[in-house]
Order: structure tokens, then sequence, then C-alpha cells
């Protein structure tokens, strides 16, 4: 894949490299995305799933839904895309990569700099207290999980509907995306806020944006270039340009 001229001149000057990650990043390691065809939300209710009433109201149909995320999750490998984006943290000083994504794969496939904007699966914590109640075998667990410190409901580590993000980590974000020269939004359908605020903030900062997706999205006609294909074919040739642009060996 050749890159456009423009995208050349900017990874050689680029000093700082925001990223935006969605489910699309993680659909070929056998992750299903939340919308299109064989996305989940059109096989289970978020409403009833993935929110903090319907945990209240039924804490054992969540967590087994979570349960059966957190097994699917276990079993996968992170891909190219994500193992291309690692390589490309080493290429810059300032690289941040922001998700949406709770499945831990970006850590994973040994990236850094990542903050988490919907939280992780892998983590839990108590309703009550706070107090964090992560235990490896947890996947393997089928009652409803009991903090060791108070008794109250564990709740899986994610944001669900209607709730904030991290206020810190979103603050993060949108630093990074103010100050970056580059702007990757990567497998995301850009239709969850406030996460899809962060490219019109890197835009409207005069950096230089770009999607990978494998259609357009709603914000398309925002970015200065839409890469249409597969983040997992298409990011391991923009890193392979950059290892040639930078004159370096990894
Ligand atoms: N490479 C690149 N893009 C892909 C690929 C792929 N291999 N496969 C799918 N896509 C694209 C789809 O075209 C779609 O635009 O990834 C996008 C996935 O969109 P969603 O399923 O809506 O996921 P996302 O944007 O991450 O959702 C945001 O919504 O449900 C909540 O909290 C959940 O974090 C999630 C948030």
């Amino acid at each position: 894949m050749r890159l456009s001229n423009e995208l050349t001149r900017i990874l050689r000057k680029a000093r700082s490299v925001c990223v935006l990650t969605g489910a699309g990043i993680s659909a070929e390691s056998g992750v299903p995305t939340f919308r299109g065809a064989e996305g989940l939300w059109n096989k289970f209710r978020p409403e009833e799933l993935a929110n903090f009433e319907a945990f209240i109201h039924n804490p054992k149909l969540v967590w087994e839904w979570y349960t059966y995320r957190r097994k699917l999750i276990e079993d996968v490998m992170p891909n190219a895309g994500h193992i291309a984006l690692a390589r490309m943290e080493t290429f810059f000083d300032d690289f941040t990569l922001v998700t949406q994504n709770v499945d831990d794969l970006h850590r994973r496939a040994s990236s850094k700099n990542i903050l988490e904007l919907h939280g992780n699966i892998m983590r839990s914590y108590c309703i009550d207290c706070g107090k964090d109640e992560d235990h490896p075998d947890f996947s393997r667990q089928e009652n409803i999980p009991r903090c060791k410190a108070c008794g109250g409901l564990v709740r899986p580590g994610v944001v669900w509907f209607g709730e904030m993000l991290p206020q810190e980590v979103f603050q993060e974000a949108e630093r990074s995306a103010q100050r970056c020269d580059l702007f990757l939004s990567i497998g995301t359908s850009a239709v969850v806020y406030p996460a899809a605020s962060l490219p019109v903030t890197a835009r409207q900062a005069g950096a230089y944006t770009v999607e990978v997706n494998i259609e357009r999205t709603e914000q398309s006609r925002l970015f200065d270039e839409t890469l249409l294909g597969k983040a997992g074919d298409i990011l391991p040739a923009i890193a392979d340009s950059l290892q040639l642009i930078k004159g370096v060996n990894v």
C-alpha cells in the first residue's frame, strides 16, 4: 500500500501523535464489534446488559454476559493492527493511544501510553466501597462476586451507557488531541460521545487527521484522509513506511 505524499510528509515531521481506536481494530482478533451486521448490539440489548440499572435489576444476567465476553477475549490474541501501533509508538516521543475498547489487547500487544476511555473488562470493583476486586480466574466463577472488604456487589470495570467517563483519562486524551500533529482514528463508527469529539478537537487544533475503516463513517468528511481497508492491513503498512522514513531498524 502506498501512502499519500502528504501523509508521508506528515509522518516524517510529526513530533506528537494521537490515536483513537474502536472495536474495529479488534475485529480481526475475533472480538465482535458493537454495530454492523455481526455487531453485539444486534444480538444483545444494551439496555438489559450495559447500564447500572440493568445490573442492579439482574446482576447475574449482566455478569453472565461479561463472563462470556471475558472468556472470548482471554482466548484471542492481539492482531497485526494492534502490533503495528505498538511499533509506531517507538518512533515518537509523544504518542498517545486512546481506546474505547475494554479488551486489554493494546496492552497485550505491548503498547505503553494507553488511555482506556471505557475501562477494562479484566478489572472489577465493588459498587459500595469502590475496592478493586481483580482475580485472574474470575471468568470461571459462576456466582456473582462479592466484595471481600464490605460484601457489596462487584461489577465489571467498564463504563456503561449513561455513566461518566473517567474524567482525568478523558481530559488527558483531549490534551493529546489538542497538541498532536497527526491524529489517527481507527476502527470506530464515531457515533459514541465524548470519544467521537476527539477527532474534531484534533482537527480544530490543526492536526492532520486520518481515518482507517473498512467503510466510510458519519465523520469521514471531517478527515483529511480516509484509508478504506482492514486495520490489520493498513497499520502495518504505515508502520513499515515510518520505519523507512525514520531509517531505523526495529
Ligand atoms: N478494520 C477497520 N475497521 C473495521 C474493521 C477492521 N477490520 N472491522 C470493522 N471495522 C469498523 C466498522 O466499519 C465500524 O465503523 O469498526 C467500526 C466499529 O464500530 P462499533 O461497532 O460502533 O464500535 P465502536 O465505534 O468502538 O463503539 C464505540 O460504543 O457500544 C459502545 O462502549 C462501546 O466502546 C464502544 C462504543
